[in-house]
């Protein structure tokens, strides 16, 4: 049983071209915070209680298929393949062998709706279910209903049926209520009269196998349940770049709205941009331009300035990140402050109370507590002790045109400005490297290391240039 009290299975339909996208890409791979449209529709139906989530696919198949492969639970998914798009009839009717036998009810999606949540559809179902009926479609009242199936309803105001826009006559055209072209339906009832449908010559304008003539069929026999939904946001289908705009909109509105509400500071959040996959601490600030990416986790306080871009990474209680900063794959510890305009790539591992500044670029690279590398550095293939400090300028030189090395920097230890430390090398705890040093010896605890050429003045060389 699902959350909706009934077994249900879902299928999506996403065969279409998408010729108005303009794409390489197939249209429902195209992403709506991240993550692509498809993923978005199968992850709501699968939080809804869906038992099993068939994917029609035409154009495109391939690529689409490679992705639900890598990203859908395995066993949990089956693909059908149509390959001429002759309409949503025949694109359910294409499934039927992965349909029978499966749940005893049906919810039909579409893969170019994104934003439809599992909340809806977890109503809808229950909705239905309760109605008992062969079958229920989710319409909603617009401004402009040009384009979509008209919604007909009999006197007493029950479904009768849909008829398509360019079916439609003068007085249906009126009709605001719309299809938003989402069902659930007896299984055994929908293939059976999708089999009907099948059998006969497409009768309609566009010459194709309507979905939508399965409505009337359920207002003869036993009833349609129409089911109306407020938030338009949620029914969007997206057919251009435009409509990919709106819907990431339409998404980002909801999921800050959420963080919001669980206690997140945006200073403007339809500037801030919030995959699903992260998640973010009580107190947590974040300023305009932040976009928080992958498995990104921020904890409570932090405070995330302007411009900053954070990708699969974890970001420690009342930590600070400056403007600018663009941090992938890495962890920052608890009060440590990086940036403004810090660089932290994959393996970037900086502890608590650490100071990254301005300029700095870190490749997995380890900064024990209390680390500082302040100004114009790069780490890279590193460990730097509890408390060093690493002076303005200091490179990590990890290449040799071959291979990477690393360095060592104990507890304590002081790095003199512009140093290039030549790996693989070690300076050892409380240890100093001179300023401008070429350090490709090991520096043993409590040496002061000075490797570069010893300063020399001549004097009187000005006056005698001069003359
Ligand atoms: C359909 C409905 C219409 C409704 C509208 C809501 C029909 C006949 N009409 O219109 O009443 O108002 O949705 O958006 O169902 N698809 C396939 N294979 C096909 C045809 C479509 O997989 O052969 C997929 C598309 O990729 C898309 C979805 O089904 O994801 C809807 O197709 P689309 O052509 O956009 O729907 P409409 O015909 O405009
Ligand atoms: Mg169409």
């Amino acid at each position: 049983m699902s959350e909706a009290g009934g077994d249900f299975q879902a299928i999506v339909l996403a065969a279409g071209k998408g010729t108005r996208m303009r794409s390489e890409l197939p249209k429902v791979l195209h992403e709506v915070l991240g993550l692509p449209m498809i993923s978005h529709v199968t992850r709501a139906a699968r939080r809804a209680g869906a038992t099993k989530v068939v994917a029609v696919l035409g154009h495109g198949i391939e690529r689409v298929e490679a992705w639900l492969s890598a990203s859908e639970p395995e066993g949990g998914y089956a693909v059908a393949e149509q390959r001429e798009q002759l309409g949503t009839g025949h694109a359910v009717w294409v499934a039927a062998d992965a349909l029978r036998g499966g749940a005893s009810h049906t919810l039909v999606l579409y893969g170019d709706v994104p934003n439809l949540t599992a909340e809806s559809m977890t109503t809808f179902v229950r909705d239905a279910l309760t109605a008992d009926v062969p079958l229920a479609v989710m319409t909603a009242v617009v401004d402009d209903p040009t384009g979509y199936g008209r919604m007909l309803r009999d006197a007493a105001g029950a479904i009768a049926g849909i008829v398509e826009h360019k079916d439609a006559n003068e007085a249906q055209l009126e009709i605001r209520e719309i299809n938003a072209g989402i069902y659930l339906m007896r299984t055994d009832f929908m293939l059976a009269e999708l089999e009907v449908l099948m059998g006969q010559a497409a009768q309609n304008a566009q010459g194709e196998y309507y979905l939508t003539d399965l409505v009337a069929r359920a207002a003869q026999s036993g009833g349609a349940l129409g089911w109306i939904i407020e938030d338009h946001g949620e029914i969007q289908g997206v057919n251009t770049r435009v409509d990919l705009a709106a819907a990431t909109a339409t998404a980002r509105a909801r999921t800050n709205h959420a963080w919001m509400a669980s206690g997140v500071t945006m200073i403007d959040p339809a500037q801030v941009l919030i995959e699903p996959d992260v998640t973010l601490g009580q107190d947590v600030t974040l300023y305009p331009g932040v976009t928080l990416r992958g498995r990104t986790t921020i904890a409570d306080d932090a405070i995330v300035e302007p411009g900053c871009w954070i990708q699969d990474s974890s970001i420690g209680h009342a930590a600070h990140i400056k403007a600018n900063s663009y941090l992938n794959q890495a962890e920052v510890g608890a009060r440590t402050a990086i940036g403004p305009m810090a660089h932290l790539r994959p393996g970037a591992s900086i502890g608590a109370d650490c100071k990254v500044g301005n300029f700095v670029e870190v490749k997995k690279s380890r900064l024990d507590d209390g680390a500082k590398a302040g100004h114009l550095t790069y780490l890279g293939d590193a460990h730097v002790g509890p408390g060093a400090n690493i002076g303005a300028g200091t490179i990590t030189c990890n290449y040799d045109g071959e291979s990477k090395h690393r360095t060592e920097i104990g507890a304590g230890a002081f790095i003199g400005s512009n140093t290039a430390l030549v790996a693989p090398v070690t300076v050892a705890d409380g240890a100093y490297v001179a300023a401008g040093s070429t350090v490709t010896d090991s520096v043993p605890s409590g040496a002061l290391a000075v490797a570069r050429g010893r300063q020399k003045n001549i004097e009187g060389w000005v006056d005698r240039q001069k003359a």
